[in-house]
């Protein structure tokens, strides 16, 4: 079996390796595609959703997350249709009602189009991305955090809530979290959350160039912007 295949993503032609993510081959090739919840190499989870695209089959699409979705031989991708920049905005929107105070969720936001937010926020400290126990798992084989709880109870915790002995304290997890990169004017108090947008030079650039990288404080945290 060859080992690359070739697809098509927004009407180009791009070759990639069988193993490849479709979201991995959109960023190598300078295609920003927003997404919160992938790290490069490792595992995908597809939890936050930004990710999404339409994957064009038999002249039917669908909608799916891209960083879960390997690429196929003369797969036909869209990134960036009507259908997908309406709900990808609001996905975005809900994710910085959920969180508003973190940079990362409102750098993402700004990139999706999110220009005010329609839902109630709700302050939460966590997106439930899943960055942190995926690292804690696959980079240093402790699994010493994971997934509690159902529903709004939805949280990251140790074992029982206690650190456990094979926590390597290897501050990974917080290293990673897109909770710790906090908007320029720090936490916002609740009830007074708000879309931040002061960040001119993204906002501008988002203005004039809608669909490109806003070097987002995620993408230069963790490499994703290297490639933009
Ligand atoms: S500090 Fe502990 S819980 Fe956090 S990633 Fe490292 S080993 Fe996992
Ligand atoms: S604690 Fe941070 S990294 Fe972990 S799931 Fe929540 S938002 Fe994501
Ligand atoms: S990056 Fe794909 S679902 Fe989050």
């Amino acid at each position: 079996m060859q080992n690359y295949v070739t697809l098509t993503i927004d009407g180009a032609p791009v070759r990639a390796s069988r193993a490849d993510s479709v979201l991995d081959v959109a960023i190598e090739y300078g295609i920003c595609i927003p997404h919160l919840c992938h790290v490069p190499t490792i595992s995908d989870l597809g939890a936050c959703r930004l990710c999404i695209v339409e994957h064009v089959q038999n002249g039917r699409s669908k909608v799916t997350t891209s960083c879960t979705l390997r690429v196929q031989e003369d797969m036909v991708i869209r990134t960036n249709t009507d259908k997908i920049r309406k709900l990808r905005r609001n996905i975005a929107e809900l994710l910085v009602a959920e969180a508003p105070n973190s940079r990362a969720v409102q750098d993402i936001a700004l990139r999706c189009g999110v220009k005010q937010v329609r839902y109630p926020f709700r302050n939460k400290t966590c997106t439930l991305c899943g960055r942190c126990v995926r690292l804690c798992a696959e980079l240093w084989g402790a699994r010493a955090i994971g997934f509690v709880g159902r529903g709004k109870d939805r949280r990251v915790d140790f074992p029982f809530g206690v650190r456990p002995d094979f926590c390597k304290e290897c501050n990974s997890c917080i290293d990673l979290c897109p909770m710790t990169i906090t908007p320029c004017d720090g936490p916002m108090k609740t009830g007074e959350e708000r879309l931040c947008g002061k960040c001119e030079g993204q906002l501008l650039m988002n203005e004039n160039f809608p669909d490109f990288c806003v070097w987002c404080a995620l993408g230069e945290g963790f490499g994703c912007a290297r490639h933009a």
